[in-house]
């Protein structure tokens, strides 16, 4: 994404870029503060993760360095994209990624959902503290402007939503409906490359529990534990039962609904059977719907129609551009 909009990304927005470092369990943490040939790096097999040593060269000279912090310092990183593994349990690794990359004055901008719901408030005050960014917008829906859009309604009070946020559980409901069994549905859905890469994740509700936190973590300035959200998968839906409710127009959709209740929030994410007229009712596939119950507007709903993964890929870049217009803005 970043190669493809290059161009557009140099002559409309001042913006040029350079891949620094790059990082995975397999590659180990590569960084060369003159940039890396990222397509190469990604095909010519990567230097095996047991061998590093800081002041080693690996791979066509990369230098490879230990650990995060290391890794940081060694590209020079202004900007850390942190796309890690979801996990549900408490956030890690990407929680120390983006404070790392925070702490050693890089703006950090995240896909993962688990650090917005493990350490929201800690990770968006260190941004504040360094001066820096902390943005993630790819987290819910993709790269649809969900968190931007609120930065435009200031003063706003949003009393509750309701939505379809899981895609993978979609399509297997949607393929369950056209008669396939549970488990040929999930491969379907895998091989779409959206089902998480621990498919439990998606069918026992769990994403959708984190992107349910998320959205009330953040916008509704409540910050919740995932176990306060009533959690029910799509596990336990039969094909017959599926195809039974679809037939007499109520499909089963795994619904998040959150609603302010005194101080506190009442969220839920469970098997709901809606109306199939109805918006929730006509999302199909990896299609999301979200619907916003504000003090100003009474209900605002997204529908995202459809995405491919560029759309998770685009949030990460709308976030770059976001970053980088703020520091071009504050040069001038
Ligand atoms: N795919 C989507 O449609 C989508 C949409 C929105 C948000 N997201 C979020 O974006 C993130 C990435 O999604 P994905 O589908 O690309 O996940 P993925 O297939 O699991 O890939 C995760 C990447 O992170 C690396 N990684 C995992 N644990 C690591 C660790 N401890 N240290 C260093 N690297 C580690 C993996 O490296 P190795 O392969 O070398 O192990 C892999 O390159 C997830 O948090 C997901 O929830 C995904």
């Amino acid at each position: 994404m970043l190669e493809d909009r290059a161009q557009e990304l140099r002559e409309r927005y001042g913006i040029s870029w350079r891949i620094t470092g790059v990082a995975s369990r397999r590659l180990g943490w590569i960084a060369d503060s003159s940039g890396l040939d990222v397509t190469g790096l990604c095909g010519a097999g990567a230097p095996a993760r047991e061998e590093p040593g800081i002041e080693s060269n690996a791979g066509g000279g990369h230098r490879v360095t230990h650990n995060v912090r290391d890794w940081l310092v060694a590209a020079k990183a202004d900007v850390l994209f942190e796309a890690t593994s979801l996990n549900v349990q408490n956030g890690q690794p990407a929680v120390d990624h983006i404070r790392a990359a925070l702490e050693h004055g890089a703006h950090a901008i995240t896909a993962n959902k688990g650090p917005i719901v493990h350490a929201y408030r800690e990770l968006r005050d260190l941004a504040s503290a360094h001066g820096k960014r902390f943005l993630f917008e790819s987290t819910v829906m993709d790269g649809v402007p969900i968190f931007s859009l609120f930065d435009q309604l200031p003063a706003i009070h949003l009393q509750g939503f309701h939505g379809i946020l899981n895609s993978t559980t979609n399509v297997i409901l949607g393929e369950m409906e056209n008669g396939l069994s549970f488990d040929a549905a999930l491969k379907k859905a895998q091989e779409l490359g959206v089902a998480e890469t621990d498919a439990t994740h998606d069918i026992d509700g769990w994403d959708a529990a984190v992107k349910t936190a998320a959205l009330i973590t953040v916008l509704m300035d409540v910050p919740v534990l995932l176990e306060e959200i009533a959690r029910e998968g799509i596990r336990d839906l039969t094909t017959e039962a599926v195809r039974n409710v679809r037939r007499d127009g109520w499909p089963y959709k795994l619904v998040c609904r959150a609603q302010r209740e005194g101080n506190g929030v009442k969220a839920s994410v469970r098997p709901e059977k809606v109306l199939a007229s109805s918006p929730m009712g006509k999302i199909s596939g990896t299609s999301s719907y979200v619907y916003f119950e504000t003090d100003i507007f009474p209900g605002l709903a997204i529908t995202e129609e459809n995405p491919g993964l560029y759309a998770t890929a685009y949030g990460l870049l709308a976030d770059f551009v976001r970053v980088c217009d703020r520091v071009i803005r504050a040069a001038r």
